[in-house]
């Protein structure tokens, strides 16, 4: 009796810890308490989302320490204030030291049209949590790095093609009404320009019987890879082109305002052609001439749809010859309802600029890239393969 009682005792005992451990279990199961899990994770690991990211800049752009940002060194209050970053808790520096170890960035930005620095070619250590930077805003021939000597190295690319993992535009398109980004972007939402005749500017309108001259080009580096200067030599024989700079005849000092101002008063069409034939590349001097009233000649390896509102500009590469080019151009500049419609986007658009520190701050805050590894295998394959050396139009 007595026995038996003692047995059933340790039985009663046993079952008591079969059933406290079934109730642990279903305590810590997903499937009754799931909130309770994750509350438990956000109070251990509190606010990892925002703390600051650290970037290097490892080397100058174009001899530029502070590559165009204001100081040597900016903080989440400048990533705010001076550049407008919606996501701004991060911090930049072009000074090696500014922490203690290499290691402990959580970015370092390598400027592809420089030589990694004599002194300093690269980090020697690394950390599996650091993010390299390709960045480069000139095409694939601008290149100084051996490509094929660093595969495996960089993880994101910062460039102005689109398919960079931050987009490095030289300038943007926004809804004048709304300030969203309308451009560049791979599809655009553009709105439809109005019917020729039906659209009034005063100021083109006024301007147009001022422009005496047809067409005026700006331009430094005379042999390129896309052979501008060739079309641009075909178009003189065809239209009056003006060429100022060290290419041409004529000079116009840079900075000098009259030069800007010449191509509101005197000229109907400003030619910007790119020096390479490469897929998204599009310079400042497009958006130069938007900024004035004149109407751009475009010639580049660009998908200009994805850059500039319909009915904005006059792409060379959908003319099959400098024949037909130049004869659109003249048809254009004779009439001054057809001159007059290559304005019609400046009331629902403007420019702007961002910069691209905005959006390497905001992905190295996203879970993609904490989570996440990547890298880029063949770097040049990605970058290189994305230029042609025939244009479209016969010249
Ligand atoms: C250019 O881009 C637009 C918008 O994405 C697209 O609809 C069009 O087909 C593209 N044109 C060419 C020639 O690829
Ligand atoms: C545009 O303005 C001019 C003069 O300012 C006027 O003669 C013309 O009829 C107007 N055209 C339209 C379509 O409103
Ligand atoms: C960056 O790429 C390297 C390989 O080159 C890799 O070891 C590292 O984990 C990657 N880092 C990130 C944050 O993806």
């Amino acid at each position: 009796m007595r026995l038996l009682s003692r047995r059933t005792l340790a039985l009663l005992l046993l079952l008591l810890c079969v059933i406290l451990i079934v109730f642990q279990k279903l305590k810590s199961s997903p499937l009754l308490n799931q909130y309770g899990i994750l509350r438990q994770y956000l109070v251990s690991n509190p606010a990892k989302q925002s703390a600051t990211r650290s970037i290097l800049i490892w080397s100058s752009f174009f001899g530029d320490e502070r590559w165009k940002l204001p100081f040597d060194t900016l903080g989440p209050q400048q990533f705010r204030d001076d550049l407008h970053c919606p996501v701004y808790q991060c911090e930049l520096s072009n000074r090696h030291d500014y922490l203690p170890s290499l290691e402990l960035y959580d970015a370092i930005v390598f400027h592809m049209a420089e030589p990694f620095p004599l002194t300093a070619a690269f980090p020697l250590h690394r950390s599996p949590h650091q993010t390299y930077v390709f960045a480069l805003l000139e095409p694939p021939g601008e290149t100084k790095h051996r490509l094929s000597d660093e595969q495996n190295f960089y993880n994101l690319t910062m460039s102005y093609r689109l398919d960079s993992d931050i987009v490095w535009p030289y300038a943007q398109l926004l809804d004048a009404q709304t300030g969203a980004v309308v451009a560049p972007n791979s599809h655009p939402y553009w709105r439809q320009p109005p019917a020729i005749g039906s659209w009034n500017d005063s100021t083109v309108r006024r301007l147009w019987q001022t422009k005496k001259r047809m067409a005026a080009w700006f331009v430094s580096h005379c042999p390129t890879l896309s052979q501008r200067e060739k079309l641009a030599a075909a178009l003189q024989h065809h239209i009056e082109l003006d060429i100022y700079g060290s290419c041409g005849t004529l000079q116009c000092s840079r900075g000098d305002p009259r030069c800007d101002e010449m191509l509101d008063t005197d000229y109907m069409f400003y030619l910007a052609f790119e020096n390479s034939l490469c897929v998204d590349y599009v310079t400042e001097k497009l958006y130069g001439a938007l900024r004035r009233h004149i109407v751009p000649v475009v010639f580049g390896g660009a998908n200009y749809t994805r850059f500039l509102p319909p009915h904005s500009y006059i792409d060379a590469e959908h003319f099959e010859s400098v024949e037909k080019l130049a004869e659109h151009m003249r048809y254009v500049a004779s009439n001054v309802e057809e001159y007059m419609s290559y304005f019609w986007w400046r009331q629902h658009y403007k420019l702007a600029d961002r910069s691209p520190f905005c959006e390497l701050c905001e992905q190295l805050h996203s879970t993609r890239l904490t989570h996440k590894t990547q890298f880029y295998g063949d770097i040049q394959d990605w970058w290189f393969n994305s230029c042609r050396l025939v244009p479209h139009i016969h010249f």
